[in-house]
């Protein structure tokens, strides 16, 4: 998945422009810049390839999340609906606004469930935040219809499912505002950076700003410009911009290299007994990153994870138990933990849904194997893996290990 692996001359030479000019700051500095704006170009590019009005980038992924609900206005009180299996930044961005988190299932999609969703709104619900996980997406038109009928805000977390799409839009196009990170072992990478995307001028000129000390960016004198309202520094630099411009680029030939080793991977292994596929929601398309499939119980997934680990075969995670991605490691969110006091309002929404088991999603992910898919691959080393990827769920189901 990560673009650092076929990274090479054309990110260099795009970083290269940058130091030569000695501006490595995103905004101002006119004359001194040789004309290159490299954070310009990539949202023009960003916001072109998705499909989209506007494109603001940010510093990273977890920036973009903040940013987007800042600029539809979320605040103090708010809750936001997003599954319990995600990434820690989905919360952290909602409790850095002052927002309560309300985590809630995941079905077979390996994303939110829309019928969890529906049963977890309330007079405070503000955004409903589905997380594209492993390059695949939600049952975005089920999202779509609830956040309608409730006039609730839906932000897609497509940080790790760039390229993909549903009924032939990008991900991250599908709601009013939509994330990508590109930090170090994203699709597209520039070391740490984000970026939002919407069709909505409002939410574009507020991310603007907001990421920049509320800088209203009118005129061409940075010192007297404007601040409408509060904001923080969510800037990306210029150098990170000029190495995510050239990845960005080359996104699509990525994307067919990950859709190739996708293909030979899924095939080797279809045939295995018990076996299934992660469910892509009908009109979606994945980005390829991560070969995701079932087994039929826990033991089961344990017993294969350890024959892959054995067989070599690296970059496949059981992530029901790990720490950063799924909720049963997340002590520090459900004691609200945090370095001072953590506001009462979000305290209390906490408590509110903390004792919940989520069986649903215990019953998915427990069952869960997610298989990286490099893009670095040679011709032999990716027949090799789906050799290796074979033998080591067959050898796991003659030895009784696959129900
Ligand atoms: C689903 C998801 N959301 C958000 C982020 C945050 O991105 P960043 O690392 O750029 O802050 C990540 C990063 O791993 C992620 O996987």
């Amino acid at each position: 998945m990560p673009g650092f692996e076929l990274f090479g001359d054309k990110e260099r030479d795009e970083a290269q422009q940058v130091l030569e000019s000695g501006v490595l700051m995103r905004y101002g500095f006119d004359g001194m810049r040789n004309g290159h704006w490299k954070a310009k170009e990539m949202e023009a590019l960003l916001a072109k390839r998705m499909q989209t009005k506007y494109a603001q980038l940010t510093s990273s992924g977890t920036a973009a999340l903040t940013v987007a609900m800042a600029s539809c206005g979320v605040g103090a009180g708010d809750e936001v609906i997003l599954p319990v299996f995600t990434f820690v930044a989905s919360f952290e961005a909602v409790i850095a606004l002052g927002a309560v988190p309300v985590l809630v299932d995941i079905d077979d999609t390996l994303t939110l469930d829309p019928e969890a969703v529906r049963k977890a709104i309330t007079n405070k619900t503000r955004v409903v935040m589905p997380v594209h996980m492993c390059g695949s997406m939600a049952d975005l038109g089920a999202l779509e219809r609830i956040c309608e009928e409730h006039q609730l805000i839906l932000l897609e977390d497509a940080c790790q499912a760039i390229g993909g799409s549903y009924n032939g839009k990008p991900l991250g196009s599908i709601g009013d505002v939509g994330c990508f990170s590109f930090d170090y072992v994203k699709t597209v990478t520039c070391g740490e950076g984000g970026g939002l995307i919407t069709n909505k001028e409002a939410v574009y000129s507020n991310a603007d700003h907001y990421s920049d000390h509320g800088h209203d960016h009118i005129g061409n004198d940075r010192g007297a410009e404007d601040h409408p309202f509060l904001g923080y520094n969510f800037r990306i630099s210029e150098l990170n911009a000029a190495v995510g411009l050239a990845q960005l680029r080359r996104l699509d030939s990525f994307l067919e290299i990950q859709e190739r080793h996708y293909n030979i991977l899924k095939e080797a292994i279809s045939s295995i007994p018990g076996l299934s596929f992660r469910r892509v929601p009908e009109g979606g398309v994945e980005n390829y990153s991560f070969l995701n499939f079932f087994m039929p119980d826990e033991d089961s997934a344990r017993n294969a994870i350890s024959e892959l680990k054995e067989a070599g075969v690296d970059g496949c995670f059981y992530w029901y138990d790990n720490n950063w991605h799924y909720h049963k490691k997340w002590d520090h969110l459900k004691n609200a933990t945090g370095l001072g006091p953590l506001s009462p309002v979000i305290r209390e929404g906490i408590e509110g849904w903390k004792a919940s088991t989520f069986e649903q999603s215990d019953h998915w992910m427990s069952r869960t194997i997610s298989c990286l898919i490099k893009i670095g691959w040679t011709e032999s080393e990716i027949q090799d893996r789906a050799h290796s990827m074979r033998s080591a769920l067959l050898a796991a189901a003659s030895t009784g290990k696959l129900s």
